[in-house]
């Protein structure tokens, strides 16, 4: 149950921009307080490439977050993304020795199910739990406590990053004074936000296609089975646009997202767009269909990346509520209908769903701000943890933390 007076710091370390929430709970919303954005320039594929530049996106973001909600904050929790992310499948099983499920049995029944070799270059960020079976009773996700048996399994999903992309991540922060009271994997708290109870049931992939990296979550039967990430996003169109129409990355970007569609059918043969020339050479005039050109094969790319991997993931059979794509890249005009026409299956864009924020909600609406959003509702209690990980709270009225609780984000106690 969420507690009054808890204060949620999240902060979105993304390729192009640093988001930071400031959030507090109270009666189930949670009410935003601070918004902080700063642009982002040492984030490639992920990882942090450029210390000074990210430790002072963050500490701008996180700054203007503090101004607007009035407050300091130290300690934080950050997203994590990029191709260096992993995730598997593993089980665990033990006896219970009162025939009857405590939790402290489904503690160590987790345990047991991530006691699995991590190379020491890797770092445990989720063990997500799966379901579970006392005895021969398959209670899928259901919280086992309290059922009789005398033997049980885990099954659980293990996301890993490289121990280095994490050890940076978080010395950014701590240089900013802030500590880092755990870290999600991007993708899973952008699924957080855009994915409906319905979807993650029925089995459904999430990609949040950013503009360096695309994060993609297969979830079913209410339980995540599958995580990866991708180096192919928006940047590569942006790139494309510029070369191809001869223009600086920065006026490309720009008419990328002014003028840019996916599907070429979608756009009127008259239409024209106008791009500044280089150098002082005087603009030129193109077809929108043009534009179009460049983008939609590289559009068609990153779709096919991310099927390639719904298909390595062996779930393609399980996703009958189809493709949700989000990040700031789903805002392109068309997108679903190209990805729908290439994959072969039904494809959204999701929004974030603001149902249970209060405050200044409408500051961070859109798809590029699923992350972020997902991120603070991974933290707060009200919601059903697939980790069960506990939430990062800082104490309102004292200042000083709760203190770090310990293996945040890798120990898991089970669902509901
Ligand atoms: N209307 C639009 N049309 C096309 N692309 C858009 C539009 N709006 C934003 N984008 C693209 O979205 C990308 C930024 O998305 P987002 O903010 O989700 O990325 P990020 O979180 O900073 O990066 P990443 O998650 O890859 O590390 C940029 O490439 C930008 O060009
Ligand atoms: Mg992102």
């Amino acid at each position: 149950m969420a507690m009054k007076d808890e204060v949620i710091v999240a902060v979105d370390v993304g390729t192009t921009k640093v988001v930071a929430i400031i959030a507090e709970e109270n009666g189930g919303v949670l009410e935003i307080g601070g918004v902080g954005t700063a642009a982002s320039s040492g984030i490639k594929n992920g990882a942090v490439i450029n210390m000074e530049s990210t430790v002072d996106s963050i500490r701008k973001a996180v700054h203007e977050a503090e101004l607007m909600a009035g407050r300091t904050v130290d300690r934080v929790v950050v997203s994590i993304s990029g191709n260096q992310i992993r995730g598997f499948n593993s089980h665990g099983q033990v006896a219970v020795p009162h025939r009857e499920v405590r939790e402290e049995d489904v503690r160590r029944v987790i345990e047991a199910a991530q006691a699995t070799k991590i190379p020491e270059d890797r770092q445990l960020i989720h063990t997500l739990p799966q379901g579970y079976i006392v005895d021969s009773n398959d209670v899928k996700n259901h919280r086992p406590v309290g059922m009789a048996g005398v033997r049980m399994e885990a099954k659980v999903h293990i996301v890993t990053c490289a121990k280095s992309s994490a050890d940076n991540l978080m010395t950014c922060c701590n240089r900013n004074n802030l500590s880092v009271g755990g870290l999600v994997f991007a993708g899973l708290a952008a699924s957080e936000s855009v994915l409906t109870e319905d979807e993650k049931e029925l089995g459904v992939a999430v990609a949040d296609i950013g503009s360096g990296t695309t994060d993609i979550v297969i979830w079913h039967g209410n339980a995540v089975i599958h995580t990866a990430s991708i180096p192919l996003a928006g940047e590569l169109i942006t790139n494309d646009v510029a070369q191809c129409l001869r223009t600086p990355r920065r006026e490309a970007e720009k008419i990328k997202v002014t003028h840019g569609c996916a599907f070429r059918c979608q756009v009127d043969d008259a239409e024209e767009i106008e791009v500044a020339g280089m150098g002082g050479r005087a603009p030129v005039k193109h077809k929108r269909q043009f534009l179009c050109d460049i983008i939609e094969p590289r559009v068609e790319e990153i779709m096919w990346g991310i099927h390639e991997q719904l298909e390595l993931s062996g779930f393609m059979d399980l996703l009958s509520a189809g493709l949700v794509i989000t990040g700031g890249t789903a805002n392109l005009p068309g997108i679903a209908d190209l990805a729908e026409a290439n994959l072969n299956m039904p494809v959204r864009v999701g929004q974030p769903n603001t149902a249970r924020f209060g405050g200044l909600v409408d500051i961070v609406r859109g798809p590029a701000f699923s992350g972020v959003l997902g991120l603070v509702s991974w933290c707060s209690g009200n919601m059903v943890l697939p980790s069960g990980q506990k939430r990062v709270v800082e104490k309102k009225k004292s200042g000083g933390l709760l203190g770090m609780l310990s293996g945040w984000a890798k120990t898991a106690y089970g669902q509901n």
